[in-house]
C-alpha cells in the first residue's frame, strides 16, 4: 500500500505518524503562569536534539477554540519549563494531567502530585518523578497551528540510585514509559533491553 500524505486529512496523518514514529518519550511538562498558577501536562512530540548545547524540542498544539494550550502560553509568558520523566508508577497521574482543565486549575493538585522547588527556574518539578530537567526557552517557532518549542537544559535532578559510575542513567532501574499510537504505551524493562556495541567500539 502506498499512501500519499497530501491526500490525507490532519487526523489521518496524526494516526499514521504517531503509530509509526514509536516509541516516543514523554515530556511531562510543568510550568507556571504569570499569575503563579502551576500547570502540568504530557507531550510526546518530544525529542532531545543536541548535547552541546543541551537542547530539547517539544511540539505543542492548540485547544479546540484555537487558543494555545496552557503549557505553550505559560512557556511564552515566563520562558521556563521543567521536563519530568514518566515511569510506570506515575502513568495514572500523568493521564489525569492530560485532561483539558481550565487555565486556573493546578494539575499538581488534581493528580495528587508534589510540587518541589526547582533551582534554576520558577516552575516546580514533580517530586515523584525520578528525573527532572529544568529548561529555559531557546526559541519558539510557530509552524502552521503548532508551537515548536526549543528548550535549553540548565539543571537536572536525578534520583541518586539510578546514575551509574559511567555517568549514564541506568534505565534498567526505571520502568520508563514510552508512547505508541492511540492509547497504547510501552515500558522499558530489563527483559526488552539489549546491548549492541558499534563495530569500532568492540
Ligand atoms: C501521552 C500523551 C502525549 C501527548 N502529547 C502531546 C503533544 O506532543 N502535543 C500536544 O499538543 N498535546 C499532546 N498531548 C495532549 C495534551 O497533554 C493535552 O492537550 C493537555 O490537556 C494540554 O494541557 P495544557 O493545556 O495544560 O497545556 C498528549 C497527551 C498524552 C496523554
Amino acid at each position: 500500500m502506498e499512501i500519499n500524505f497530501s491526500s490525507l486529512d490532519p487526523k489521518q496523518v496524526y494516526k499514521l505518524m504517531t503509530s509509526t514514529i514509536v516509541p516516543r518519550p514523554i515530556a511531562w511538562i510543568s510550568t507556571v503562569s504569570r499569575d503563579g498558577i502551576y500547570n502540568l501536562a504530557p507531550f510526546s512530540y518530544f525529542a532531545g536534539i543536541s548535547s552541546n548545547p543541551p537542547l530539547v524540542v517539544v511540539s505543542i498544539g492548540r485547544k479546540p477554540d484555537g487558543q494555545k494550550k496552557d503549557t505553550w502560553q505559560n512557556i511564552e509568558e515566563t520562558g521556563e519549563f521543567v521536563i519530568n520523566t514518566v515511569v510506570e508508577e506515575l502513568v495514572e497521574q500523568m493521564n489525569i494531567t492530560a485532561y483539558p482543565y481550565e487555565r486556573e486549575v493546578d494539575e499538581f493538585k488534581e493528580a495528587g502530585l508534589t510540587p518541589l522547588p526547582s533551582t534554576a527556574v520558577k516552575p516546580p518539578r514533580v517530586g515523584e518523578s525520578p528525573i527532572n530537567l529544568e529548561c529555559k526557552v531557546h526559541r519558539i517557532l510557530e509552524i502552521g497551528k503548532m508551537g515548536i518549542i526549543f528548550g535549553e537544559i540548565l539543571n537536572s535532578h536525578i534520583r541518586d540510585d539510578i546514575l551509574n559510575e559511567k555517568g549514564y542513567v541506568d534505565t534498567k532501574k526505571l520502568k520508563l514509559v514510552g508512547r505508541l499510537g492511540g492509547a497504547d504505551y510501552c515500558l522499558i524493562t530489563e527483559e526488552n533491553t539489549f546491548e549492541l556495541r558499534r563495530p569500532d567500539k568492540r
